[in-house]
């Protein structure tokens, strides 16, 4: 593959990253499920999942694929598949944040609690199965992309911490 294929997944992914970390800044005001509880008596994904989270991570999400449709077009063919894209990419990283909640609050972890593999990958693997029919990437990329995002989520997450932004470092 190469260091310019793993450096093309890289970009590839950009807008989930994007989608995954910006609500961090925009996210707050009324949670998703308003305050709602399941059958196990617990809330339904909890105060971290805010509707202003959710779609300010898409928006931004879907910008960052109209600013790299102009930084190297080619790669996308045209700006309806560059949108699409990056639009998919950054909804199926919300959504997989958001289920990933859901089974946080089901095994009973509190708001922010840190769940190991979920946290890092779940969003991860929801954008690309959103994203595959409009534009997939090799096994190959898709293996490093989950390899490195771990790396990558921790530390933008301490970055958030350190920059006062989160309260826990993960
Ligand atoms: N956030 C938001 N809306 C979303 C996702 C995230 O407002 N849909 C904001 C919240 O302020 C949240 C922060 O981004 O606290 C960090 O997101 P995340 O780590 O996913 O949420 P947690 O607070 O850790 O909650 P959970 O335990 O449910 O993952
Ligand atoms: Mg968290």
């Amino acid at each position: 593959m190469g260091l310019s294929g793993l450096l093309w997944a890289m970009w590839y992914i950009l807008p989930a990253y994007v989608a995954n970390g910006s609500p961090v800044i925009v996210g707050g005001g009324r949670p998703i499920d308003g305050g709602r509880v399941w059958h196990d008596g617990r809330r339904l994904f909890g105060d971290g999942k805010t509707w202003r989270g959710f779609f300010g991570g898409v928006l931004f999400g879907t910008l960052t694929g109209v600013v790299q449709y102009i930084l190297t077009p080619g790669f996308y063919g045209s700006l309806k598949i560059a949108i699409e894209l990056a639009f998919l990419l950054s909804f199926g990283a919300l959504v997989g944040d958001l289920v990933g909640s859901f089974l946080k609050r089901r095994v009973n972890l509190p708001r922010g609690a840190p769940a190991i593999g979920l946290d890092q990958l779940g969003f991860l693997l929801s954008a690309l199965a959103f994203a595959y029919p409009v534009k997939a990437l090799s096994s190959g990329q898709m293996l490093f992309v989950l390899i490195v995002t771990p790396f990558i989520h921790w530390g933008a997450n301490y970055f958030a911490y350190r920059m006062g932004w989160k309260s826990v470092p993960w």
